[in-house]
């Protein structure tokens, strides 16, 4: 059973144990990052809000040198709202996912229109402002404002469930590990205590082989106790669903150039870019789907993939066709793709 419910009803005295070991270790080991303030140092929520926003789906790696160029360029949200939105997008290119750019632009035209500059010090209000969701506005009010908000990403998810052998499943288990982190969480210091589970998360309690030994939760985990610390976070069974299938055509010209397109800022891989298609559906059609082709060009169509293949060879003045662009064959590597759209290139253009 979980032990969850036990945790709920553990004297106050033992339910701190375990924030003033992590915290202990964390005073340590913490890891050096370009948005964290030093022991001392006092914390601007500007750096704060930009580096969550900028490491939502990329790594501490990838972002450090786009935090640096930002804080050049833009050192203050003021700074950042009063820029074009085009200078924003073409500072953001490579970090992928461009809708949070987007967003990133309007939040700081928020913040210096609606609040004078400064970022709102209360979860509701951070909450409100755009692309600000339940998980960025609990990180910035923590790390920022020390508000004792339970921080939950996927680190943490993994984190709580091996320390509390929550046998529910992922997604549905979200709240209880919600509840979980606000339990255990030490008000007293709320951004240093979120900042200490992600690196735990992120150096010691790992998704494979978790250095147990190492970890300053160890006589707490129960998890680990028993051995099964592998095993968690439990995760429902994927669906199998319905197939979905569509059609997706590359154009190459003899350059090298591709035709490509960007998605719609809204909705699935929001704002990346991708080969003309279809949409995917369950009744795909593929004789119809021909019709769709994006230039009067023959295709032929490629076998070994559900999505239908198409591949056409195009003249080097072709104009590219309503919404779509021709991109340089050097510039492929560095468009932000989504992993399916570079599947379907390499299936179309081996060796690029
Ligand atoms: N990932 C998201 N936010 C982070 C932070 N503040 N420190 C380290 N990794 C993070
Ligand atoms: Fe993770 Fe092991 Fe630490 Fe438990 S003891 S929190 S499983 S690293």
């Amino acid at each position: 059973m979980t032990r969850a419910t036990i945790a709920r009803t553990k004297p106050a005295q033992e339910s701190a144990a375990p924030a003033a070991a992590l915290l202990a270790w964390y005073d340590r080991h913490r890891r050096r990052l370009p948005w964290r303030a030093l022991p001392g140092e006092s914390v601007d929520p500007y750096r704060v809000w930009l580096s969550e926003i900028m490491l939502q789906q990329t790594t501490v790696k990838a972002v450090a040198p786009y935090f640096a160029a930002f804080l050049d360029r833009w050192p203050t949200v003021a700074d950042l709202a009063a820029a074009p939105v085009e200078e924003v997008m073409k500072a953001w290119a490579g970090l992928g996912y461009y809708s949070r750019a987007r967003n990133l632009h309007a939040c700081a035209i928020a913040v210096a229109r609606d609040h004078g500059g400064r970022f709102p010090a209360d979860i509701a209000g951070l909450r409100a402002l755009p692309g600000i969701g339940d998980y960025t506005a609990a990180a910035v009010g923590a790390i920022a404002f020390d508000l004792p908000a339970p921080v939950v990403d996927g680190n943490v998810e993994r984190v709580v469930t091996r320390l509390e052998t929550v046998d529910d499943p992922l997604p549905g288990a979200k709240p209880l590990i919600r509840a979980l982190v606000a339990d255990m969480l030490d008000p007293a210091r709320p951004g240093d205590f979120a900042q200490a589970m992600m690196d735990l998360g992120a150096t010691i309690c790992t998704p494979r082989k978790p250095a147990c030994a190492l970890c300053p939760l160890r006589p707490f985990c129960a998890a680990a106790a028993e051995g099964t610390q592998e095993s968690y976070p439990r995760k429902a069974p994927k669906k199998t669903g319905t197939l979905r299938r569509g059609a997706a055509f590359v154009v190459v010209r003899a350059d090298g150039a591709l035709l490509v397109g960007t998605r719609p800022p809204k909705g699935l891989l929001g704002g990346m870019t991708e080969v003309p298609g279809t949409e995917w559906s369950a009744d795909f059609d593929e004789a119809a789907a021909l019709a769709a082709a994006p230039l009067p060009l023959a295709v032929r169509r490629l076998p070994g993939l559900e999505l239908a293949v198409f591949r056409a060879e195009a003249p080097q003045d072709m104009p590219p066709g309503p919404g779509l662009r021709w991109i340089a064959a050097g510039e492929i590597a560095g468009e932000a793709f989504p992993t399916v759209m570079r599947k379907v290139i390499a299936h179309a253009l081996p060796g690029r």
